[in-house]
């Protein structure tokens, strides 16, 4: 093989490496060239073939070739290696500088605000906190508060029942007869009990299913005075001390006497506005002292011991402090109305 041919067999190998973008092409043109079968391979395996005096010189020339062409294929490789590792660094790179994607964060929904606030001021008076169950039997949702079957005042609670003798409970009452059902006889009973229930009603001021908190105090000596004291404190601490009360005589078949409390208006401040109805007044609990039946019906002695009892809606508390207009809300689980809290 003559220079020229050498020189056109190098130039061609290099041509080759130059156009190889991958590392597979890159070992493609090795293998061409200098792999077992390869043409420079070739050259100098027929070296044998020439005279003797000629090969030390034919060889070092093609060893020239091998050597440049070695060269350039491994830069070659080298280039596209770190062309990859690059790419790849590059690919998954993490931009540390970029703000953090939040988690939405909740808010505590108001009606669990407004009985925490309940039972916080509860408690802290001695109060204990009781439950009932919201599936309730006839006997404890009315019977025992001193509303017998036919009692026309059962019409006052438009209930949903399950059996004729089951119900979901249309307040919290029954947890009154509960816990006096639990205590020894006539011991001191003083306690609160917030939870569900439920009437046959929706509109914007009533939901199927609403919130009580139920209180009730017995001990011997409790008069309506410790009634009045008890609520006008917890009044005020919940809607601010300026806060006005009026009790209205009412009736429940489970207190006698009964009042209906109503608060100066939380809007106007009692001048009158559309919030009040323009009485300057808003209705908030019903109350009253323990009827005797009531105790006796669930094993207290009248004679000995007395109470007093009040009952109020969660929601419409907090419709009241919040200025909230419709009670669905509530229950609708909108974002943008629970951020509000
Ligand atoms: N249970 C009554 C209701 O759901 C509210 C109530 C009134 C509860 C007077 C009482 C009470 O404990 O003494 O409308």
């Amino acid at each position: 093989m003559t220079q020229e041919e050498l020189q056109a067999l190098q130039s061609e190998a290099i041509a080759q490496v130059e156009q190889a973008t991958t590392i597979q092409a890159v070992q493609g043109v090795r293998v061409t060239y200098l792999g077992k079968k390869g043409k420079v391979t070739s050259l100098l395996k027929g070296l044998g073939k020439l005279p003797k005096e000629e090969r030390p010189a034919a060889g070092a020339k093609i060893n020239e070739v091998r050597v440049a062409v070695e060269k350039v294929l491994q830069d070659k490789q080298t280039a596209l290696e770190e062309a990859a590792l690059a790419a790849k660094l590059q690919e998954e790179q993490i931009d540390i500088t970029l703000p953090g994607r939040k988690a939405p964060q909740g808010h505590i929904h108001p009606l669990t605000k407004v009985n925490e606030l309940i039972q916080d001021f509860f408690m802290k008076m001695g109060y204990t906190v009781e439950e009932g169950p919201e599936i309730e039997t006839d006997y404890f949702n009315f019977e025992c508060l001193n509303l017998p079957k036919e009692h026309p005042a059962r019409d006052m609670q438009d209930s949903f029942y399950i059996t004729d003798n089951i119900l979901l409970r249309t307040h919290t009452s029954p947890v009154q007869a509960r816990t006096l059902q639990k205590h020894e006889p006539n011991s001191p009973v003083r306690m609160i009990a917030p939870g569900k229930v439920y009437r046959w009603d929706y509109d914007a001021t009533h939901s199927p299913v609403f919130h009580q908190v139920e209180g009730l105090i017995v001990d011997k000596d409790i008069t309506f005075a410790d009634l009045k004291g008890t609520l006008e404190l917890f009044l005020r601490h919940i809607f601010g001390e300026e806060t006005k009360l009026r009790f209205r005589t009412s009736y429940f078949p489970f207190t006698e006497p009964s009042a209906e409390v109503d608060i100066s208006c939380v809007m106007c401040g009692g001048e009158g506005c559309r919030v009040c109805s323009h009485t300057g007044w808003l209705e908030i609990l019903g109350c009253g002292m323990v009827h005797p039946n009531v105790l006796k019906l669930n094993g207290y002695d009248p004679d000995k011991v007395q109470g007093f009892a009040f009952g109020m809606g969660v929601e419409r508390i907090a419709m009241l402090l919040y200025g909230i207009g419709d009670l669905r809300l509530f229950f609708e689980d909108d974002v943008r109305f629970l951020q509000q809290f």
